[in-house]
């Protein structure tokens, strides 16, 4: 190891650390579910993107097996060599129906797949408007592209419209989003945003990973709820939240532009395909949630009961309904504070502050699963309200 390099690596993680933005990974001990295994103990778990309740689910595991008999575990090649299965191709079709678009196109992850997007479809003659508060897997796309960068101020249509005034001069315009915005819970503007982007003749690109499989009517998404149903030219998703939650992602959108992501998108073309097992069993998560609303209507149920019940032990929450519940702290020893005081009560949540969200607005995030029971959200309120208590 070089000497030098390995001081300034040392030096990198010092700053790190006395910053107190030092990750620590918990190590878990079981499958993913509401109940999760850490150190021998067993926590209620709150903080899994784990939407649907599929992830550690029986009928997946027996799918994932009947998977690896058929397909075997791996391909060992890209796509357009000899890595495309017939189940890549019917996991394309599923897709493309359940989210009501002409084609889908596989990644390895909804990472990925932002990665590849902005890159093959636009130029330096176009521009791309981004709201500030996007995911850093689409800041990392649009870095990778040469169209010109225009961000504008979250969620402010005022802003995106001056942008979409000072960048008329160019070829094509695409308006970034993210369908649900992870820290808050937020959802986009998306029918005015696509209202603005008619108005301007521009497209639209949404990343729906917080919300494909459970929000909307029947699951389909943000552009379901905001009644935009074919007015978003792309969007971008994962199936490592509610879809099963192991990984991968897609791209949605007309026939010729999925065909052009195929023929030029570099991280498709030169990466490895999907794994057969996940394809497999993604494929029945697509038939499973397409036939049984059931599972969707135990999570708003238990959204529901656990914002009401917070809400009622005093605690400021943010108004949008949605899975993701931030508990609004405002300071970051707080917040850091409850969260692990949480955990010593058998209460697994994430307690987050500056600079992953703004200074002044720490909170304790909260994810609520299909899988919790009516017990679990009272039990995880009710420390909520005796762990506060001991702060104030
Ligand atoms: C909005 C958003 N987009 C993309 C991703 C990345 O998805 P994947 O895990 O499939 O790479 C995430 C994951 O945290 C996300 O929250």
């Amino acid at each position: 190891m070089n000497e030098d390099f390995k001081k300034i690596i040392e030096a990198q993680l010092s700053d790190i650390k006395e910053k107190g933005l030092f990750k620590e990974e918990r190590i878990i001990s079981s499958k993913q579910g509401r109940k999760i295994t850490v150190n021998g103990k067993e926590y209620l778990n709150f903080c899994a993107n784990n939407y649907l309740g599929l992830s550690g689910s029986e009928e997946l595991i027996t799918e994932g097996k009947k998977a690896l008999d058929k397909w075997g575990f791996g391909l060992s090649s890209v796509r357009f060599i000899c890595g495309t299965l017939e189940i890549h191709k019917e996991l394309e079709k599923k897709i493309a129906e359940f989210m009501g678009y002409e084609d889908a196109i596989l990644y390895t992850s909804c990472y990925d797949a932002n990665l590849g997007l902005f890159q093959t479809i636009l130029t330096d003659q176009d521009a791309i408007i981004s709201d500030e508060l996007n995911h850093a897997s689409m800041i990392d796309g649009v870095r990778l592209c040469k169209a010109e960068r225009h961000i504008f101020k979250h969620s402010d249509l005022q802003d995106l419209e001056e942008k979409l005034k000072q960048t008329q001069g160019k070829r094509i315009r695409m308006i970034a989003t993210d369908g649900v915005f992870s820290m808050e819970g937020d959802i986009a503007k998306i029918k005015e945003i696509c209202e603005l982007a008619e108005k301007y003749n521009a497209l639209v690109m949404m990343d729906d990973s917080h919300a494909t499989g459970f929000l909307g009517q029947t699951g389909r998404g943000t552009h379901e709820l905001g009644g935009v149903a074919g007015k978003i030219d792309f969007i971008t998703s994962t199936f490592g939240k509610a879809l099963g939650g192991a990984s991968g992602g897609f791209i949605v959108s007309s026939k010729e532009n999925v065909e052009f992501l195929r023929q030029r998108s570099r991280n498709y073309i030169f990466s490895n395909s999907l794994s057969p097992t996940i394809t497999a069993v993604t494929s029945f998560v697509m038939d499973y949630i397409s036939q049984n609303s059931e599972p969707r209507e135990r999570l708003w149920r238990n959204v529901k009961l656990f914002r009401q019940l917070i809400k009622d032990a005093g605690f400021e929450v943010s108004p949008q309904e949605h899975p993701i519940v931030p508990i609004m702290l405002g300071d970051a020893k707080l917040a850091k504070g409850m969260a692990s005081e949480l955990f010593k009560e058998g209460i697994y949540v994430i307690g987050f502050s500056y600079p992953v969200v703004p200074e002044g607005k720490a909170r304790v995030r909260v994810q609520i699963s299909a899988a919790h029971t009516e017990e679990d959200i009272k039990l995880a309120v009710e420390a909520f309200a005796k762990i506060y208590k001991s702060y104030i």
